[in-house]
């Protein structure tokens, strides 16, 4: 079934449906309550008004106004407003002229249309088909509410998108002044939804720097529970991404809702529990420091929040996640594309290097079947260390003699790719350019802003300092051939304080930041459509929807060891699909925390993401060196499964504390790879049982053991023998697959599943 909008116009309920799920909502009351009435699997009747529990009020506003807060602190809100008679959080809060904060969205009209509708400045899913050739917007269709404060003169609409393909549901909220004077807009929630309680457990994403979406599920309590970042990026320590699902939701079963904001600056996602076991779910710009004026007839688009419902529990609403977010969110040419094998210098050499360095590397790279040298940071203005030179995005001659063009022509007649690191939207006080315009940087006048990395943030929201920094961006990759940015954000914003904003207009800095940086990073795209461009931030604390719109791909940690990554990536993958997953092969013992961990574990754990090497191949063991060709054909052969197939996680490591296992299967059942890793080595222990998934009931099978070359799986077939006969998908996704206790920790098994 394709996804539809229908409305019953008498009864005043709107019912959006995707392929497998509803959504549904109604204008209750005379005065036109917007009202949420049902969200779960799909249903063919429109008419469950019952379920906003109506009857049970003995207050109806129209009919008996006597305690019209019981109503108000009861009802399922649609959009909530602020101070008259709920009182749990609203989504919006607006001071107006008089400086008042009160708010009281009503029904004022709607409208159902194919297509949806632009978001002006904001990363966004769209409404075709990413993969097809044409632009048209017949797989999108909308509904939008007009809802209106006639005290205010406040409008908003609120605009609901689904796609044929997908069982997402995307919400977006643009908030207008219809009023004569200023308002100041001091929260503009981009989602917001009453549910039934139903014993739900939360799940959110916690971390650090280089331990970034570590899966944390709780129960849920009364009150209020968040997450959020104030941080000017959705950060390491907290993700913009929420679940709700049942007790008894596992990877396949039970249900789960999932919400996603498509943003990359500062959010908050709340769930509120009421006295009376409701829920109430938020998503949006986080209100703390955040103000927006909005002059007479103005208008805020606030960013959009993705939000998917599964009655297929916790792995269900993850492949609706990747479906959309390949199908209708990323952009770029290499989307469905194989990516460059790429060697970045940064763990092989830091800021200690030269063209001679670089091309040895680049040599023995190009040797072993790797296809792009990446240069990362310390390639320009007086940059030994991390303590000056941010800014000054011009080549450093000591280093690279020749400059780009030399370095970039010598690579290149190697035979690689060439890529390159910047840090465009910053700028270290020991730097020229600090020395030209310390009043670019972001800061307070009379405060000494605080230094992170002995660096400042530049003030983006000022044209000038915004048009300086395309200008360094676009005459580096216009200098040479360069195919690749890894565009880097090391710091996070303080000392919120801008020289080109007024008095009354600093709160809206953070926003006006990230607008900038969209800016930016659109004529990025646009200049240079076949660049390759791989967000970071520290790692991977802007690993968010709102970057996926310009990137496809976002450095995820940088924490490279093998172990640490299955859970970061496990964390990353109950969202993100692995194409966007930067995964690379390091060296040991490993730089973040000194374990050594086998080469071939290294490389099948990055095969679950972009795969690539950060390591100097010029100086690791011959051995090692030797097993690189071996991880290129492996990744030759299995990134297009690896990008466009489905996610299975089958075990995990974080659970169990013993063994990590995840399953890659192509959307037609024809093959599948499976990645298992044992952690800590178990003496006299027998073997573990993996249940695969996403086979063809019907159709037979074999199981080649691509590693190790010890037959470790049963049943399986080594490549070329021929012992195994060929078992159904139904069978082997019932019975499971035995795989046998390792020698040794940290060994990994890698298995092919194909049609026979
Ligand atoms: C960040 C990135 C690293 C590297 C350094 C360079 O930490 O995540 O991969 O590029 O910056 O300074």
């Amino acid at each position: 079934m394709s996804a539809c909008i229908t409305v019953d116009k008498d009864k005043r309920i709107y019912k959006i449906d995707t392929p497998n799920t509803s959504y549904v909502l109604g204008i209750f009351d005379d005065e036109g309550f917007p009202g949420h009435i049902y969200y779960g699997e799909r249903i063919p009747d429109t008419d469950v008004a019952y379920l906003a529990r109506c009857s049970e009020y003995a207050f109806m506003p129209s009919v008996n106004p006597r305690d019209r807060s019981s109503f108000m602190d009861r009802f399922a809100f649609e959009y909530p407003g602020n101070g008259v008679g709920d009182f749990r959080e609203g989504a919006i809060l607006v001071k107006d002229a008089k400086g008042h904060e009160c708010t009281q969205l009503t029904f004022v009209s709607d409208r159902i249309y194919d297509g949806k509708p632009e978001l002006k400045g904001l990363p966004q899913t769209f409404g075709y088909i990413s993969s097809g050739k044409t632009k048209n917007d017949k797989y999108a269709h909308s509904l939008e509410l007009e809802l209106a404060d006639p005290v205010t003169g406040l409008r908003v609409f609120v605009t609901y998108s689904v796609y044929d393909d997908s069982d997402a549901i995307v919400r977006s909220v643009r908030i207008i002044n219809s009023s004569p004077a200023d308002m100041i807009l001091e929260k503009a929630m981009s989602f917001a939804m009453d549910m039934d309680s139903d014993d739900y457990e939360l799940i959110t994403l916690h971390g650090s720097w280089a331990r970034e979406r570590m899966i944390d599920r709780r129960p849920m309590g009364y009150g209020k529970t968040s997450v959020g970042s104030i941080r000017g990026e959705s950060s390491h320590q907290e993700h913009p991404f929420m679940a709700l699902v049942s007790k008894d939701a596992d990877q396949d079963r039970g249900n789960a809702y999932g919400f996603s904001f498509v943003y990359s600056g500062n959010f908050l996602a709340q769930v509120e529990k009421s006295q009376f076991d409701s829920l109430r779910v938020m998503m949006g710009i986080n209100p703390h420091n955040f103000e927006w004026r909005l002059g007479p007839g103005e208008e805020f688009p606030a960013p959009e929040v993705v939000s998917v419902y599964s009655h297929d529990g916790i792995g269900g609403m993850t492949r609706s996640f990747h479906d959309l977010f390949r199908n209708h969110l990323i952009r770029s040419p290499y989307l469905h594309r194989e990516r460059p094998i790429l060697i970045n210098n940064w763990e092989a050499t830091y800021f200690d290097f030269n063209t001679d360095k670089l091309i040895a590397i680049a040599k023995e790279a190009k040797a072993r079947g790797i296809e792009m040298l990446v240069m990362d940071d310390g390639w320009f203005g007086k940059r030994d260390d991390d303590n000056s030179g941010l800014g000054d995005w011009t080549v450093n001659e000591k280093k690279l003699p020749g400059g780009l063009e030399r370095l970039v022509s010598e690579v290149n007649k190697i035979g690689l790719k060439f890529g390159i690191w910047m840090e465009p939207e910053m700028v270290s006080p020991d730097s020229d350019l600090y020395r030209a315009h310390p009043e670019w940087a972001i800061a307070v006048p009379d405060r000494d802003p605080c230094r992170a990395r002995n660096q400042y943030v530049l003030d983006l929201s000022d044209p000038e300092v915004e048009e300086y920094v395309w200008n360094a961006i676009s005459s580096v990759l216009h200098s040479a051939n360069i195919e690749y940015l890894k565009w880097d954000m090391n710091r996070q914003l303080t000392d919120l304080g801008s020289a080109c904003l007024s008095d009354t207009t600093q709160g809206e800095l953070s926003h006006r930041y990230m607008l900038a940086v969209y800016r930016l990073q659109e004529r990025l795209v646009n200049e240079f459509p076949e660049l390759l461009l791989e967000n970071c931030s520290g790692g991977g604390a802007r690993f968010d929807p709102g970057m996926l719109y310009y990137g496809p791909q976002i450095w995820c940690s940088d924490d490279t060891d093998a172990i640490e990554r299955l859970k970061i990536q496990e964390g990353t993958a109950i969202v993100y699909p692995l194409c966007s997953m930067g995964a690379h092969v390091s060296d040991c013992p490993n730089h973040a925390l000194g374990r050594i961990t086998p080469f071939e574990t290294r490389g099948h754990v990055a095969l679950a993401g972009t795969f690539g090497y950060e390591l100097d191949i010029t100086g690791i063991s011959e051995r090692e060196r030797d097993l690189i060709p071996e991880q290129v054909k492996d990744y030759h052969r299995f990134s297009g499964l690896v990008r466009d197939g489905d996610y299975y996680r089958l075990a995990s490591y974080s659970e169990n504390g013993m063994y990590d296992c995840w399953e890659v299967a192509s959307k037609d059942g024809k093959e599948a790879l499976i990645t298992y890793v044992q952690v800590p080595a178990k003496v006299n222990a027998g073997s573990r049982r993996i249940f695969p998934k996403g086979l063809c009931d019907d159709k037979k099978y074999i199981i080649k053991q691509i590693f190790p070359d010890e037959k470790q799986v049963f049943p399986s077939e080594k490549d070329g023998e021929n012992d195994m006969q060929p078992l159904a998908g139904e069978t082997l996704m019932k019975t499971g697959i035995l795989i046998k206790n390792q020698w040794g920790d940290y060994k990994s098994v890698l298995l092919q599943i194909i049609q026979a």
